[in-house]
């Protein structure tokens, strides 16, 4: 197959959702009709419940399950699908960002009872921001919830989005009859026992055959003609430009659980999800139809075998093909590499590869050469943007408790942060150490990693700091600039890439200080 056909038939995804909304049910449901899986419950949440603690133990273990489950890819239709997996826990969100910049559409599961939740708000807020198509699936139909209407109307407000539904519900929850697929007009009849096969869908030329009411009951045919109607009036017709171009999005109605009206949202998503978008670097636009292969890491994942002490890094093709042997460009260190055993990743299998295309993910084993953000490519100075460090909302500073173990503490700190598993400051004004997270279990996770894969000992002390941001002088006026410097020494700090960053102690202050220098600008994440 050429390499133009190999792009254009790759879909790369990611599925988000606030936590239960039903994000790892859908996944495994589309791996069971990409006949990826044989049965239910073969995809691992990599969810962490209630407590943290316990919970994180948890996530330990199922490190090596995660890694697994990172990318599910799994082909349909002649198209080639890649989900990339999203941790739901808030905790975690900044890998979620990250993992956002990897894809080229998403999936927001909404909670037919729960409605727009506060982690479905922030995700697709990134996702706005970075104008990626998205389709709404919402789940649960099978339980009571909100009135479809309502609910797209808070869909619409909440998440600032502009829906056009795709497919209807017939009646909810103790009357849940089924799906009515307006995208390609035919109904889906639910009987709820459906798990793995479903009813062979009814085709229905018009809404207005007799047929309906011998189906669903007169009652629930006359309802469901009205809100099609209403469907009709209220909202505007699918475009899919401007799905693509971000501007609207289709909303599908299913219950992930009992398989239901998922097809309905797989058949569509392969019919109009993007296949891999050009994306923008330092030097200039890329485009994924190019022949010469460009990659960038977004994620770095460290191995559970303490024996193999090697990192997977998660490399997003993003032009041309990735070989197998073949030298590479490691443009931050200017430094050829060869990967002898890339990893391509297929449902929950991970296998060595020659080739991938633009759109896949290959995993690559690092010894520490990689981190986050970092581009390769076949010679060519290209530095892709979009990777960025987000303000972190806690603060610690960071103690050797072990002083003989220093190196390791320093190398484990070093990797750990390469791994973007939080960030570190070192204050100006006395050089130590504080670590940033977006999360406050974060710093168990690194107490634990320190002791259990590179042997040292920290402890934690307390550091009142509301929020950090990057400061960019660029613009500014001189004198302003070093007056703040001065003013300000206790408060700033420098991240790893050196550049300058100001821990405001309260939100006040922060505000304060923005209108004390007003030529100064203070960002929210390190990429400006
Ligand atoms: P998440 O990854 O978004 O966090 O959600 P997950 O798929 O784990 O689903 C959260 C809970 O919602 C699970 O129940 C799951 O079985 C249930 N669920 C998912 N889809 C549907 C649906 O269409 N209808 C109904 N009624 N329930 C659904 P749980 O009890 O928390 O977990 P489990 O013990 O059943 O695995």
């Amino acid at each position: 197959m050429s390499l133009l056909k190999e792009i254009q038939r790759r879909r790369t995804f990611g599925v988000i959702a606030h936590p239960d909304a039903g994000k790892t049910t859908l996944t495994e449901k589309l791996l069971l009709f990409g006949g990826a899986i044989q049965e239910a419950g073969a995809v691992k949440s990599n969810k962490i419940k209630k407590g943290a603690t316990s919970d994180f133990m948890e996530i330990e273990r199922q490190r090596g399950i995660s890694v697994a489950t990172s990318v599910l890819a799994f082909e349909y239709d002649g198209i080639k699908v890649n989900i990339l997996d999203t941790p739901g826990h808030k905790d975690f969100a900044e890998d979620t960002f990250r993992t956002l910049t990897a894809v080229d559409s998403v999936i927001v599961v909404v909670d037919v009872a729960k409605g727009v939740e506060e982690q479905t708000e922030k995700l697709v807020e990134v996702c706005r921001m970075r104008n990626i198509p998205m389709i709404v699936f919402i789940n649960k139909m099978d339980r009571e919830g909100k009135d479809a209407f309502d609910l797209l109307d808070e869909i619409e407000q909440k998440l600032g989005l502009r829906v056009v539904p795709l497919s209807f519900p017939i009646g909810m929850g103790y009357d849940f009859k089924g799906i009515y697929n307006i995208w390609e007009k035919n109904i889906n009849l639910f009987t709820g026992d459906s798990r793995k096969d479903i009813e062979e869908t009814i085709e229905i030329s018009d809404l207005s055959s007799p047929e309906l009411d011998r189906l669903v009951g007169d009652k629930a045919a006359k309802t469901l003609r009205e809100e099609i109607e209403l469907v009709e009036g209220i909202y505007p017709d699918f475009d899919k430009e401007d799905y693509l171009n971000a501007k609207l999005q289709p909303v599908f109605f299913g219950s992930a659980l009992n398989n239901f009206g998922v097809r309905e949202l797989l058949d569509c998503f392969v019919d109009i999800a993007p296949s891999p978008r050009p994306k923008l670097s330092e030097e200039r636009l890329v485009d994924p139809k190019e022949d010469k292969f460009t990659g960038f890491i977004f994620k770095i994942h460290a191995n559970m075998d303490p024996n193999h002490r090697d990192r997977l890094a998660f490399v997003k093709i993003v032009s041309g093909k990735f070989e197998r042997n073949k030298p590479y460009l490691h443009v931050r260190n200017n430094k050829k590499m060869k990967f002898s055993s890339p990893n391509a990743f297929f449902a929950e299998k991970k296998e060595i590869v020659d080739t991938s295309y633009a759109g896949d993910i290959v995993g690559l084993h690092d010894t520490g050469n990689f981190k986050i953000g970092d581009t390769l490519t076949e010679g060519e100075i290209i530095n892709y943007k979009g990777v960025p460090s987000f303000s972190p909302e806690h603060f610690r500073y960071i103690n050797n408790a072990d002083p003989l173990k220093s190196k390791q503490l320093f190398k484990g700190i070093d990797q750990l942060m390469d791994e973007g598993v939080a960030q570190i400051f070192t204050l100006e004004l006395n050089g130590r150490k504080v670590i940033g997270t977006v999360g406050a279990l974060q710093y168990e996770v690194i107490q634990y990693r320190l002791e259990h894969e590179y042997g040292a000992k920290c402890t934690y002390e307390n550091l009142n700091v509301h929020k950090a941001c990057w400061v960019d002088p660029k613009g500014s006026k001189s004198e302003e600039y070093k007056e703040f410097v001065r003013v300000k020494q206790r408060f700033l700090a420098k991240d790893k890439q050196n550049q300058l960053v100001f821990l405001a102690d309260s939100a006040f202050s922060l505000q304060m200080t923005q209108q004390k220098y007003p030529s100064i600008k203070f960002h929210f994440t390190s990429e400006f």
